[in-house]
C-alpha cells in the first residue's frame, strides 16, 4: 500500500471516446490512484448514457464523470462527418467542460491537474484558462508522436513519398508511416487532428507517453531533445504477474457486447495450438479480404479464435460463417476478453492490426504477433514489431492492396511452427521482461509517474 499524496491530488483525466484511447487512459488513472491520487476520468454523455452509468460510479478506485461532446444521443455515428464531429465537440465538450471544472472547483475537491489526451487539444486550453496542470498523455508510440512532430514543424514534408529518415527511427518507407503524412489529402480532418497535437504543446507542464524507455530508447532520447517525454507505459494491468486479468471495471468502459465464452473453450486447446485474430474496435476489412482471412484460417489447420465486432460481421458472408462453423477448429465472437485470451497458454500467435494497445499487450504478454496493419499509427507499429523488436511478421499485399489466403497462411506457419518463430518467442519474452521491470518500483516508468506526481505536488 503506498503513502496517501496530501495537498494537490486531484487530477482530471480527458481522454479521446474511443475504446484504444479510453483503456490506456484508464488504466493510468488506476495507477496514479494506487500512489495515493485522486483521480476523476471523464467520458461524453452518450458514453456514460450507453453503459448505464452514474456520475457518481466508481471504477476501483477512479471516480467518473461526464462532458458532452455535442452528440449525447448517438455519439460519433450521429455526426455527418468526421469534421463535424470535431469541431462540435470541441465547442460544446470546451463549455462543459469549464462547467465541470467550476462544478468542483466550487466544493472541497477542486481539480490541480489535467491530464489530457492531445486529440482533444482543446482540453489543455480550457485547463490553462483556470490555471491548472496541464499534462500531455499520449496514446500512441513515441516513434509515431516524434513522426507528427517532425511533420507539425516542416522538418519532414508531406505527402511523404519516398523514404524518411529521422533521428532515433529506422528509415521508414512510405508504406511504414501513418497513412494520415503519406495521403494527408485523403485524411484531411485525421491528418490535422493529429498534426495539430503539437499547436498548443508549449502550454502543457508534462508530456507523457504510453510506452517504456527500453522498447524506444533511441525514439525517446530523440524526441526528449525537441519535446521531453517521460514514458509511463505499458498502461496493461497485472501483466506483471504473467496473467492480465482485468477486474470488473475494466470492463465498465467496453464499449462492446463482451462474450467470455473463448476462455471456456481455450481450458480445453493444447498449449500454443490457437491462432488469436483481433483488429480492434475501428478497421473494417473488404468482403474480399475477410474471405482471404478466413480461408487461410481454415487452411492452416490450426484452432483459432477470431473477434468480429458487430460493425463488420456484413462482411463475413453467411456461407463462409458456415464453412467455419464446419470445420469445428474456429469460434468467433463479437468482442473478447483480450488480456485474458493473450495470457492463455493455448495462445499460440496474434494476428493483429498492431493497435497500439494490441501491440503493447502481445509485448507484455510474450505473444508473436502477425501483423496487418490499415491505418493510423498501425503501420509504423507493424515496422517495429518486425524489424525492431523482432516479434513478428508483416503481411504484404499484392498489387489489388489484398493480402492474399497463401500470404496470411504462409506468415502464421512460420510464427506458429517455424524456427524463426521459436526466435520471436524468445524475444517476445525478453519485451515481456524489460515491461515489468519498467512498472516496477524504481523503474523507469514508476520513477517517471513518482515525478509526475512531485511536479503536482511543488506546482
Ligand atoms: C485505435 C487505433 O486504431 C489504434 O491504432 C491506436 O493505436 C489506438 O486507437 P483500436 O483500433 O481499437 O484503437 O486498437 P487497439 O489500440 O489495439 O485497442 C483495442 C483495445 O480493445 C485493446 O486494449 C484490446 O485489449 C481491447 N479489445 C480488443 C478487447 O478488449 N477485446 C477485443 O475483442 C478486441
Amino acid at each position: 500500500m503506498e503513502e496517501k499524496v496530501s495537498g494537490r491530488n486531484h487530477v482530471l483525466v480527458v481522454p479521446y471516446p474511443s475504446q484504444g484511447h479510453i483503456n490506456p487512459m484508464l488504466q493510468f488513472s488506476k495507477r496514479l490512484c494506487s500512489k495515493g491520487l485522486r483521480v476523476t476520468m471523464l467520458t461524453t454523455v452518450f458514453i456514460s448514457n450507453s453503459m448505464h452509468l452514474q456520475s457518481s460510479s466508481l471504477l476501483g478506485s477512479v471516480q467518473l464523470d461526464f462532458i458532452s461532446d455535442g452528440y449525447d444521443e448517438g455519439g460519433f455515428a450521429e455526426a455527418v462527418s468526421i469534421e463535424s464531429y470535431l469541431s462540435r465537440m470541441e465547442e460544446v465538450g470546451s463549455k462543459s467542460l469549464r462547467e465541470l471544472i467550476k462544478k468542483y472547483n466550487g466544493c472541497d475537491e477542486g481539480i490541480d491537474c489535467v491530464v489530457y489526451d492531445p486529440l482533444v487539444i482543446w482540453v489543455l486550453d480550457v485547463a490553462k484558462e483556470f490555471g491548472l496542470l496541464g499534462a500531455a498523455f499520449f496514446t500512441q508510440m513515441c516513434a509515431v508522436n516524434l513522426i507528427y512532430y517532425h511533420v507539425y514543424h516542416g522538418l519532414i514534408k508531406v505527402p511523404i513519398s519516398s523514404p524518411i529518415s529521422i533521428p532515433g527511427l529506422p528509415l521508414l518507407h512510405p508504406r511504414d508511416a501513418p497513412p494520415f503524412v503519406c495521403n494527408p489529402s485523403f485524411y484531411p480532418a485525421y491528418f490535422q487532428l493529429v498534426i495539430n497535437q503539437f499547436s498548443n504543446i508549449h502550454k502543457a507542464d508534462l508530456l507523457l507517453v504510453n510506452s517504456f524507455y527500453k522498447l524506444e530508447d533511441q525514439v525517446v532520447d530523440s524526441m526528449s531533445k525537441v519535446c521531453p517525454v517521460l514514458t509511463i507505459g505499458p498502461t496493461v494491468p497485472s501483466f506483471h504477474l504473467d496473467k492480465a486479468i482485468p477486474d470488473d471495471t475494466d470492463n465498465v468502459l467496453n464499449l462492446f457486447e463482451l462474450d467470455s465464452s473463448p476462455i471456456t473453450w481455450l481450458k480445453q486447446k493444447p498449449p500454443q495450438s490457437v491462432i488469436y485474430i483481433s483488429f480492434g474496435s475501428m478497421v473494417c476489412f473488404s468482403s474480399h479480404q475477410m474471405e482471404e482471412i478466413a480461408f487461410a484460417l481454415m487452411a492452416t489447420g490450426f484452432n483459432f479464435l477470431w473477434v468480429i465486432p458487430d460493425f463488420n460481421t456484413k462482411n463475413l458472408s453467411e456461407e463462409m460463417g458456415k464453412k467455419i462453423d464446419a470445420c469445428g477448429r474456429g469460434l468467433i465472437v463479437n468482442w473478447a476478453p483480450q488480456l485474458e485470451v493473450l495470457s492463455n497458454h493455448a495462445v499460440g500467435c496474434f494476428f493483429t492490426h498492431c493497435g497500439w494497445n494490441s501491440t503493447l499487450e502481445a509485448l507484455c504478454l510474450g505473444v508473436p504477433m502477425v501483423a496487418l496493419p490499415q491505418w493510423t499509427d498501425q503501420p509504423t507499429d507493424a515496422k517495429f514489431v518486425q524489424d525492431v523488436w523482432k516479434v513478428g511478421i508483416r503481411l504484404k499485399e499484392d498489387e489489388n492492396g489484398i493480402v492474399t489466403r497463401e500470404e496470411i497462411q504462409n506468415s502464421i506457419r512460420v510464427v506458429m511452427e517455424k524456427e524463426l518463430g521459436r526466435q520471436m518467442r524468445i524475444n517476445a519474452k525478453k519485451w515481456k521482461e524489460l515491461a515489468i521491470e519498467a512498472v516496477t518500483q524504481g523503474g523507469t516508468s514508476d520513477h517517471n509517474i513518482n515525478l509526475f506526481i512531485k511536479h503536482l505536488k511543488k506546482s
